[in-house]
């Protein structure tokens, strides 16, 4: 596993290396040239990775999905449909879906072998209705034509991004800030071997870089003092476990500044919150992702046909709104960091006073983005920071 570069070789492969700095120098995150790690990643056609370590399944706790009142309601899913569920994850959504409605199809796609492990069980139990299908997003056109389904004919996208609860419960996969493991975070696991991890990340790339990586994707005020205390940190030990790296990030904050930060229910956050999410979406190439899922989306969608997409940060809100209006998502930034936060912030306010856009593509189902009830939030607190954009293509 690509973790292990790093205690065996800690100059690490240069090719990727270059890649990913060249990646940090780049200022629009979901900008096509800017994080492709189609070089280190191919894709095997008719790969059909199977679970090295099945306890993992067992020992799930599986995910609540999130907003699903709200999810089937934007869906509207009439019996006879075709579903497609980009990130089936521990498949509530899909199960919700397929019990909602009889007849209904479910294209259901991840890129975790673990979600794609449960996805066939679904398949056994629902037959003929669920077609399980492993991989990214940016694959999903090739997945598709496998199966063939073409373009404009599919009646229902549900798009659900980030991680899920198995990912973040499982110390193994290391993504979770709370529970030791080793420092992996790579939602495709062990299938592209030489994919970096985080913990190449964090200890092969220069102080810069990893700053550049912790602004973009964490929106993180402290990057600088962060990246140096991570670059200090390795030079006498190679950061290889989730809670050496919050331990050092914590090491750069004086002790009262620890849980000074609050969640949005108003809760403590830990200080490495931010720099966990970053490097997350850096290794998985989240906004990327996200872009060429909205991008395939819009090429399968029937006319008429809806897609839902949940997000949980600003960074992947913002790059759906910006698709569904219509604006270019790979422009070039014409402003500096200050300005564009201030027109985002003003975006935000005029969305809320109202008006439903129209971007010639999407027409939106709702007026601004919806958010869990209180109750919701309770029940499953990991989705308070949900936001749902629903739109039907034109
Ligand atoms: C929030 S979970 C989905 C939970 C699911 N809706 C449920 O109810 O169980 C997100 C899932 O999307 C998958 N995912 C994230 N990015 C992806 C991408 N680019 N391509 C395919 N799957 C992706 C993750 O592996 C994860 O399993």
């Amino acid at each position: 596993m690509a973790c292990q570069h790093v205690s065996a070789c800690p100059t690490l492969r240069s090719s990727w290396r270059v890649a990913l700095d060249a990646a940090c120098r780049v200022s629009q995150p979901w900008k096509g040239s800017r994080l492709s790690y189609s070089g280190f990643a191919p894709m095997e056609p008719g790969h059909q990775d199977r679970l090295k370590d099945d306890s993992i399944l067992a020992e799930q706790t599986l995910h609540t999905p999130v907003m699903l009142k709200e999810v089937l309601r934007c869906l509207d899913i009439q019996p006879g449909q075709v579903v497609l569920d980009m990130t089936f994850g521990g498949g509530g959504h899909t199960k919700a879906i397929l019990r909602a409605s009889p007849e209904v199809t479910v294209v259901a796609l991840d890129r975790d072998p673990t979600a794609f492990s449960l996805a066939q069980q679904l398949a056994k139990e629902y037959s003929g209705r669920v077609h399980p299908l492993l991989g990214r997003f940016s694959e999903l056109g090739a997945l598709l034509s496998r199966l063939r389904l073409q373009s404009c004919s599919v009646d229902a996208v549900l798009l659900d991004a980030g991680c899920s609860s198995m990912q973040m419960d499982c110390p193994k996969r290391g993504f979770s800030l709370s529970k030791d493991g080793p420092l992996d975070m790579r939602m495709d696991a062990d299938r592209y071997p030489d994919m970096p991890c985080a913990a190449d990340v964090v200890n092969a790339l220069d102080q810069q870089a990893l700053a550049s990586i912790l602004t973009a994707y964490g929106e993180e005020r402290h990057a600088r003092k962060i990246a140096s205390a991570m670059v200090e940190a390795r030079s006498i030990y190679p950061i290889t476990r989730t809670q050496q790296l919050a331990s050092v990030v914590a090491g750069s904050f004086a002790a009262s500044a620890l849980y000074a930060r609050k969640d949005r229910l108003q809760r403590p956050s830990h200080v490495a919150t931010k720099t966990f999410q970053a490097l997350r979406m850096f290794v998985n190439d989240e906004l990327n992702e996200l872009h060429a899922g909205l991008c395939t989306a819009q090429t399968v969608l029937k006319p008429g046909g809806r897609l839902c997409v949940l997000t949980f940060h600003s960074l992947e809100d913002r790059l759906v709104k910006r698709f569904l209006h219509g604006e270019d998502v790979g422009a070039p930034p014409r402003r500096s960091v200050r300005q564009r936060v201030q027109r985002w912030e003003e975006e935000e306010e005029e969305e809320e006073k109202g008006g439903e856009k129209d971007s010639g593509h999407w027409v939106d189902l709702q007026r601004g983005v919806l958010m869990p009830q209180a109750e919701d939030v309770l029940e499953n607190p990991r989705g308070r920071s949900a936001k749902l954009r629903a739109a039907f293509k034109q």
